[in-house]
């Protein structure tokens, strides 16, 4: 059966292919790929723009979708094998997910990591127990190491912003936020951007480096696209000739699982911010970030509101990137 859990499963001319229908889709394209199913989106964790978005673009291909906040409008799940369950959780996800995969043709998932154990979160494991119990193609919308779904899009926004991508130089930023946020989106970023031939650089302060076989397959699919992964923690002169900022926080690696010590290294780190000074310095960069963003923390208001700020464009392209991916799995699994 076949999955979207990672773009690292993708070959380069299936990615292609996505961003190719993705693109068809924002022109308009119609497909009833999914007419007569049902596509269940569970989430352990709040979302706007994945929730909406997937409901926009299963419809939008004949399918309807049911979506679940599991813990509030449906039951705890507990993921792992062997527990007494005398805890919050009602339900076993062997028995949820199986379920269903009953009811469900296709299933999306979103759940972010504990936060407290990097070698438990990094195995993604109710991301994984879905799609071992649920007998169904499962669509990752956000784990601990991954967001594919928002690396199409941004991919998608870089082609329709950029044009030609090869050689072009992108920038994905850390930002500071006064929470320690999860990996997926950087990952997932360098993870899709490194295939698009870009000059890719990824900047962070000491501490915030990313998983290190994320970054190694960003290397190799950075090379294997004619384009080059460069990690600095320079926060400045790194905006020097950019075309593409992307900004994101997230949770220092060094210090996952003790929130104390992880609040202390960021607190000195507050000006890792986007401001128009340094934009400036870019080459009539455009701006980019999955969203929610906070205001003034990560970026300010200048270049959020600025005419080169694209994040309702990327935003928008969820919808066609995630069209593409469900018709792609729905013929995949045909
Ligand atoms: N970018 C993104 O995934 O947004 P939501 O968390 O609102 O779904």
């Amino acid at each position: 059966m076949r999955h979207f859990l990672t773009t690292r499963d993708l070959t380069a001319a299936q990615f292609e292919a996505l961003l190719n229908r993705g693109e068809e889709f924002r022109q308009g394209a119609d497909s009833d790929a999914l007419s007569g199913t049902h596509v269940g989106l569970v989430f352990f964790n709040p979302s706007l723009r994945t929730r909406v978005s997937m409901e926009v673009a299963v419809s939008r291909l004949g399918g309807t979708p049911v979506t679940l906040s599991v813990g509030s409008d449906a039951w705890a799940m507990e993921y792992r094998d062997g527990v007494v369950m005398d805890g919050p959780a009602a339900e076993h996800a062997r028995e949820g997910a199986g379920v269903l995969g009953r009811y469900c043709d296709m299933l999306g998932v979103r759940s972010f990591p504990e936060g407290k154990d990097y070698e438990v979160d990094r195995r993604e494991p109710v991301l994984n127990a879905f799609a071992r119990y649920s007998g169904v193609p499962v669509i990752n919308l956000e784990s601990p190491l991954d967001h594919p779904c928002q690396a199409m899009a941004d991919a998608l926004t870089i082609r329709e912003q950029l044009g030609k991508t090869t050689g072009r130089r992108v920038l994905l930023t850390w930002a500071y936020h006064p929470k320690a946020l999860p990996m997926a989106v950087p990952n997932s970023f360098l993870l899709g951007a490194a295939r698009l031939g870009v000059d890719l650089v990824l900047a962070r302060p000491e501490g915030y480096e990313l998983d290190v076989d994320v970054v190694r397959a960003a290397e190799r699919l950075a090379a294997e696209s004619g384009g080059a992964l460069t990690v600095t923690d320079e926060r400045d002169a790194v905006y020097e000739g950019v075309e593409v900022v992307y900004a994101k926080s997230w949770g220092a690696l060094a210090d996952y699982g003790e929130p104390e010590a992880e609040f202390t290294r960021r607190a000195k780190l507050r000006d890792w911010r986007v401001t128009e000074a340094r934009m400036a310095r870019g080459r009539n960069a455009i701006f980019m970030h999955c969203l929610p963003v906070r205001r003034n923390v990560v970026v300010d208001d200048a270049v959020l509101d600025g005419r080169r700020s694209v994040v309702l464009d990327e935003a928008e392209n969820r919808m066609y990137a995630q069209q593409a991916i469900l018709e792609w799995l729905a013929s995949e699994n045909r």
